[in-house]
């Protein structure tokens, strides 16, 4: 099935591995020039090669920390000076540090809401306007499952991450009649360095035997394992597409049926 997004112009955040890489990877083999970005540049530039090699297509590099207000706007001003255009944005990156919500200052509280939220507010801000001007915008968000099914020692992401949601929905309604849509996606356990090193984290934090934490993992997914990269590109791919032009203001999950609430 040929999606329709064949030369669209693509800014995906933290591709530079896992879920984001995912996504960039399935854009461009379905033919969209995909804008990376992440901190670290030689991961970053070795995951374009990777990129390019497997699917012939375009894919610019820009280093940044999506924290920093100044890093934003130059991700999109180098991709409208590369391509003229922005047609799809997916806000995907790292996550604050993990921890009990008793023991975060309002510090560790402002860098989360930078990193989950305004990240968020400012990456869009900046393509609208080109999204409306070349008459195609697609906006991803991609939060957690635990904004729904809240898991303790995450709070700094679930707090910060479930006002994305919102934030997303709210936006929905004003873009709609432009005819740009913005959902979100709740990733599960997908089976990325994350989430074994968060994993760690928490069971360091919480005195828990890590392997066993780890391996218990999968118990809870009815689908019988771990989710993949893929399994998160294939729905963000057709959110992107002019087929999932009806889909809007929406927070699906991607989780294997993990989330226990109807
Ligand atoms: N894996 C899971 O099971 C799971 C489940 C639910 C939700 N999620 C969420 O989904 C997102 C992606 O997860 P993942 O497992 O793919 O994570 P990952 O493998 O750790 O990849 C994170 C990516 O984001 C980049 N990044 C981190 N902080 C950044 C910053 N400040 N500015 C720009 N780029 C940044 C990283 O590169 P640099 O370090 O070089 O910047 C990397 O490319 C995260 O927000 C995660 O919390 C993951």
């Amino acid at each position: 099935m040929d999606l329709g997004i064949k030369d669209k112009i693509a800014i995906i955040g933290g591709a530079s591995q896992g879920i984001g890489y995912g996504v960039a990877h399935q854009l461009a083999e379905e033919g969209a020039r995909v804008v990376i970005t992440a901190r670290r540049e030689p991961a970053l530039q070795e995951a374009a090669e990777r990129i390019r090699k497997d699917t012939g297509a375009d894919v610019l590099v820009i280093p940044s920390d999506i924290r920093k207000s100044e890093d934003c706007a130059r991700v999109a001003e180098a991709t409208l000076k590369a391509y003229g255009r922005i047609d799809i944005l997916v806000n995907n990156d790292g996550a604050p540090p993990i921890g009990k919500i008793e023991d975060f200052d309002d510090v560790a509280w402002q860098k989360a809401v930078e990193q989950n939220l305004f990240s968020v507010i400012r990456m869009t801000r900046h393509c609208i306007p080109h999204m409306k001007s070349g008459g195609y915008g697609r906006i991803i968000n991609v939060t957690s499952v635990s904004t729904r099914q809240p898991i303790a020692g995450l709070g700094l992401s679930v707090a910060t991450w479930a006002g994305v949601i919102a934030y997303a929905k709210t936006l929905s309604l004003e873009l709609g009649p432009d005819g740009i849509t913005v959902n979100t996606i709740l990733p599960g356990r997908v089976d990325t360095g994350r989430l074994e090193l968060v994993t760690r984290q928490r069971a360091a934090k919480e005195g828990k035997d890590a392997e066993k934490m780890i391996a218990e993992l999968l118990h809870e997914v009815p689908i019988g394992r771990l989710g993949r990269p893929e399994d998160v590109a294939g729905l963000v791919a057709l959110l992107v597409s002019p087929r999932g032009g009806f889909i809007t203001g929406t927070a699906i999950q991607v989780d294997g049926g993990l989330q226990r609430s109807v």
